[in-house]
């Protein structure tokens, strides 16, 4: 088989109303064209042309790096058609079959590519797409049949008649092409309401010539979505994100609300892993099995090992839990971070680009930046961690078995020694050596009878 994908991307999407093209809109962590490229590439083929329009320069950057993919510029945006031509003169010569997506179309499944290969291969077609029961066919193209089932053409919705639209059969937007019927693209005509070169065009044509053209109609409408408005975009979205979590449910992950839990599909997550509503896990995060993860938490790109507990409202990003660590409610885990087994992070503290490790408590209100810190260490409520002095960032090193008071500022650059204490409400300036006592705040004075004297003093 010497088959070719082209992909068509060079749309204005106006009907986004965005300032960012409607192929680079997010969906679950990629943008919608990274999504439809993504699958197209897993189809065994030759080589993949992408049409641009002269403006997507921003959508060339988003595009992975694959030595199978080639841009094609499509000079003005003159429809489908036009831009499967402008794509053309890059498709090698021996190619017997080009496989043509609509780039807004991101949810297509591998599966379903193959079944059309298949369908197209067994019936020696010509011409085969994909098509769908719509529940509202709006603005795809309607599916005209003949009275033996025999598809005769696609017809636009803004050019369809009254009956052909309420014929509920539409194109999805995915076409095995051969040679031969390429070879009627230069019939195609502008003679439409919109004056653009209608891909779908091709069909009648083909119909015409005698050629076999066949769609297959498939079950699941919202594969084939394609996203013209923010309101495709949201049905997509919801789609994905109902499939990705039906996964994750029958790989034995526990969501308490599915429909309130947002997880990229990149995400992975192990057994008897339970996720409270409301939770959103990101990029290439990956959690072990039996972790707890309770409402309103963002994790992503994170490594979460088994056993981990993430209470109410916490963000870890970029980070790394080790084994039955214990974070939040209300903690930040910035970039770079490592939260050691076992070890607790409350609430209100935040941790960047810091080693904790095995057993240390850090349980409220604290700022750990740019530190490390020694096994079962105990830092108390208000520790601060003062990394940055206006130009640069200095480390704190905290070693093992270390209790750090409540209150406390540790000025970096500094060193507190392996079993070492700091009493609190110290500011500490210098190195605390092992096993010492650092302390530093001015000693406490009681005025007796203060209060009494300045009841009686007059009043101003
Ligand atoms: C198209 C089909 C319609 C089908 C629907 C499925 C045509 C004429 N109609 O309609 O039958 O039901 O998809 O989703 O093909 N593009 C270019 N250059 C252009 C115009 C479009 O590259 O000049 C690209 C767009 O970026 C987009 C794709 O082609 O990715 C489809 O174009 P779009 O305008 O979205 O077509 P629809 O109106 O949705
Ligand atoms: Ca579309």
């Amino acid at each position: 088989m010497n088959l070719c994908t082209v992909i068509l991307a060079g749309g204005l999407g106006t009907r986004m109303k965005s300032s960012l093209p409607k192929l680079l809109h997010d969906l679950l962590g990629k943008t919608v064209i990274e999504r439809t490229l993504e699958v197209a590439l897993k189809v065994d083929c030759k080589k993949t042309v992408v049409v641009l329009n002269r403006d997507s320069e921003a959508i060339n950057k988003a595009l992975p790096s694959d030595e199978r993919i080639s841009i094609a510029i499509q000079s003005e945006p003159l429809g489908t058609a036009d831009a499967l031509k402008s794509a053309l003169v890059q498709i090698p010569e021996i190619t017997e079959v080009v496989m043509v997506l609509n780039g807004d179309t991101p949810l297509i499944r591998l599966d379903t590519l193959k079944d059309l290969l298949q369908h197209f291969y067994k019936n020696s077609l010509n011409i085969g797409f994909l098509s769908f029961l719509a529940s509202n066919p709006s603005e795809y193209g309607r599916v005209v049949r003949d009275s033996r089932g025999m598809v005769l053409s696609i017809v636009e919705n803004r050019d369809a008649t009254e009956l052909q639209k309420s014929i509920n059969e539409v194109n999805g937007g995915v076409y095995l092409i051969d040679k031969r019927a390429l070879g009627l693209l230069q019939e195609i005509k502008a003679d439409n309401s919109k004056g653009e070169y209608y891909l779908t065009d091709l069909i009648g044509l083909a119909v015409k010539a005698g050629m076999r053209v066949d769609a297959l109609c498939i079950s699941d409408e919202t594969e084939l979505i394609g996203i013209n408005t923010r309101q495709d975009l949201i049905r997509a979205l919801e789609a994905l994100r109902a499939r990705t979590n039906n996964v994750l449910l029958q790989k034995g992950v526990t969501l308490i609300d599915p429909t309130r839990t947002i997880i990229e599909p990149e995400v992975k997550i192990g057994i008897d892993t339970i996720i409270y509503p409301n939770v959103i896990i990101q990029g290439t995060t990956i959690i072990g099995s039996n972790c707890v993860i309770y409402p309103n938490s963002r994790i992503s790109n994170s490594y979460i090992e088994e056993g981990v507990t993430i209470k109410d409202c916490s963000v870890i990003e970029g980070s790394y839990l080790k084994r039955r660590a214990m974070v939040g409610p209300f903690a930040h885990i910035r970039p770079g971070s490592v939260i050691g087994e076992e070890a607790k992070i409350g609430n209100f503290v935040e941790v960047k680009k810091s080693k904790i490790s095995k057993g240390v408590k850090a349980s409220h209100l604290s700022y750990i930046g740019d530190a490390e810190v020694g096994e079962y260490t105990n830092i108390g409520a208000g520790t601060i961690t003062c990394n940055y002095d206006g130009v640069n960032k200095h480390k704190t090193i905290i070693g093992s078995g270390v209790f750090i008071g409540s209150d406390t500022q540790l000025i970096a650059p500094v060193v507190v020694g392996e079993g070492a204490y700091i009493g609190a409400g110290s500011t500490i300036t210098k190195d605390v050596p092992p096993n010492s006592l650092g302390i530093s705040r001015s000693p406490q004075r009681n005025l007796k009878g203060w209060a009494e004297r300045r009841k009686k003093k007059p009043q101003t």
